[in-house]
C-alpha cells in the first residue's frame, strides 16, 4: 500500500470537489450536450465510435447520453468519476484519477511545486526529458516571452538516468499519483537504453517519447518528422518494456497523420500532441538571434489553435487515447481538446504564470459534468469530430487560405 503524501495548496488545502451541495432542491437537469456523430449509428467511424481511454473497451460509449450511471437515483447527483485508462491495450497499467496532467519541462521532477500544489489531486504527472547520459543543456539566454507565450531553448538539460532514479524515484514511488518519465535520445539505442533501465523501477508509471529529437545516425533529421523514423522509435522502445507507452508528437510537420498511425501500429499505448512549434526571436539591440541556440520552442496560449487542429486530425486516424497539450491554461481550454478528440490533457507553459491552473482544471471539469448531469466526461470527447474522418489531404492541412 503507497503511502499518501501530504501536501498543501496555496488556497490552505482545497477539499477535493465533492459533487455539487446538496440544498434538498431538484438535482441539476441534464444539459443538452451538442449533436454529432454518436447519434448517427453506423456512420460512426470506427475510430471515433468508441472513446479511446474509457475504461472499459467492451462499454458502448454514451457520447451524447447523459451519462448517468445505472441504478442512480434522479434524485441523488450521481457520484462523478473522471478516471481514465489511458493505456487501454494493457488494460489497468496507466488508469488516471482524471485526466489533468502536467507537461514535460515545465513542472520539473513534482517536487519542485510540492509546496504550493498538492500534486496528489493530479491526475499525473510527466517530469522533465531523460537521456542517457546528464546534459548540461544550451546556451543562455534560454528563455524569451513573446506575444501569447514563450520561447524556450532548454536543450534538455537533465541529470541523466542513473541520477533520475537516484534522487526522484523513491519518492515517486510513495506518491498515489503516476508519474511518467519524459524519455529523449539521439539514436533508437539511446531510447532503448534509457527505457530498460527505467523497466521495473518503482516509481515510474510509464514512459512518455519525446521523439522531437535530431537523431544524429540520420544527419539530424528529428524522429518525429519521418513516418519510418518515428515507427522504428516507437516499436524499438515496445520491444523493451512493458511500461505503458505514450508517443510525442511534434507539430513541425506538413501532415501529422500519417506519422500518428504508423506511431499507433508500432505498438504506443496513446500519442499525446503536442510538443513546441519551431521559432527564433531576434535581440533588437544587436540584430543577432536572441536564443544562445538561434531556434527555440514555442509553447503557450499562441500556440493553442495548431494544437487543437492537430488533435483533431490525429483523433480521426487513430483509436488510442489522445493527450492534448498546447496553450491549455482554462478549463475552457481542456474542454475545446476534449471536443476535438482528447482523452486526457497536459498543462505546460500556463503553469509558470499559475502553479494552480492544472488543479483548477480539475475542480472546473467535475462541476462542469455534475452542471450538465454528467458522470463523466467521457462524452464530452469528440463531440466536434465530423462523422466520418477528413480523408488525408495531398495538401496536408485542410484549409484554404
Ligand atoms: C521550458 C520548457 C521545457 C520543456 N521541456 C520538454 C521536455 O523536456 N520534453 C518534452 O517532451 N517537452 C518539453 N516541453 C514541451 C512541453 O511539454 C509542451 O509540449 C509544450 O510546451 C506545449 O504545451 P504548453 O503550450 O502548454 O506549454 C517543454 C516546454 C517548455 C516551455
Amino acid at each position: 500500500m503507497k503511502r499518501k503524501r501530504s501536501v498543501v495548496t496555496s488556497s490552505g488545502g482545497a477539499a477535493p470537489y465533492a459533487g455539487p451541495p446538496r440544498l434538498g432542491l431538484r438535482p441539476p437537469r441534464p444539459r443538452p450536450v451538442p449533436p454529432g456523430p454518436g447519434a448517427r449509428g453506423s456512420d460512426v467511424p470506427k475510430s471515433v465510435a468508441s472513446p479511446p481511454g474509457a475504461r472499459s473497451s467492451s462499454a458502448a460509449w454514451p457520447r451524447h447520453g447523459t451519462g448517468l450511471a445505472p441504478g442512480v437515483s434522479p434524485l441523488e447527483p450521481a457520484p462523478i468519476d473522471l478516471s481514465v485508462d489511458l493505456a487501454p491495450r494493457r488494460p489497468g497499467t496507466l488508469v488516471l484519477q482524471n485526466p489533468v496532467m502536467v507537461a514535460s519541462g515545465t513542472f520539473g521532477y513534482g517536487i519542485e511545486y510540492g509546496e504550493v500544489v498538492d500534486v496528489e489531486r493530479l491526475g499525473a504527472i510527466c517530469c522533465k526529458g531523460t537521456t542517457l547520459k546528464p546534459r548540461l543543456g544550451n546556451e543562455p539566454p534560454r528563455v524569451t516571452e513573446t506575444p501569447g507565450g514563450m520561447l524556450n531553448s532548454i536543450g534538455l538539460q537533465n541529470p541523466g538516468v542513473e541520477a533520475v532514479i537516484e534522487r526522484y524515484a523513491p519518492l515517486w514511488a510513495s506518491w498515489q499519483v503516476p508519474v511518467i518519465v519524459n524519455v529523449a535520445g539521439e539514436s533508437i539505442e539511446d531510447y532503448v537504453s534509457v527505457v530498460e533501465r527505467l523497466e521495473g523501477v518503482s516509481g515510474v508509471a510509464g514512459i512518455e517519447l519525446n521523439i522531437s529529437c535530431p537523431n544524429v545516425g540520420r544527419g539530424g533529421l528529428q524522429f518525429a518528422v519521418d513516418r519510418d523514423a518515428a515507427a522504428a522509435v516507437t516499436s524499438a522502445v515496445r520491444r523493451a518494456t512493458e511500461l505503458p507507452l505514450i508517443v510525442k508528437l511534434s507539430p513541425n510537420v506538413t501532415d501529422v497523420r500519417p506519422i500518428a498511425r504508423a506511431i499507433q501500429d508500432a505498438g504506443a499505448d496513446a500519442i499525446s500532441a503536442i510538443n513546441t512549434l519551431s521559432g527564433m526571436a531576434i535581440d533588437r539591440r544587436s540584430g543577432k538571434p536572441l536564443l544562445g541556440n538561434v531556434y527555440g520552442g514555442l509553447s503557450g496560449p499562441a500556440i493553442r489553435p495548431v494544437g487543437l487542429r492537430i488533435v483533431f486530425e490525429v483523433a480521426q486516424v487513430v483509436d488510442i487515447p489522445i493527450i492534448a497539450i498546447g496553450g491549455i491554461a482554462s478549463l475552457d481550454d481542456a474542454l475545446d481538446y476534449l471536443a476535438a478528440g482528447a482523452t486526457a490533457v497536459q498543462v505546460g507553459t500556463a503553469i509558470f504564470a499559475d502553479p494552480e491552473v492544472p488543479l483548477r482544471i480539475v475542480d472546473g471539469l467535475r462541476a462542469s459534468c455534475a452542471e450538465r448531469g454528467l458522470t463523466s466526461h467521457l462524452p464530452l470527447v469528440g463531440t466536434a469530430l465530423p462523422a466520418r474522418p477528413n480523408r488525408p489531404s495531398a495538401k496536408g492541412v485542410e484549409y484554404r487560405p
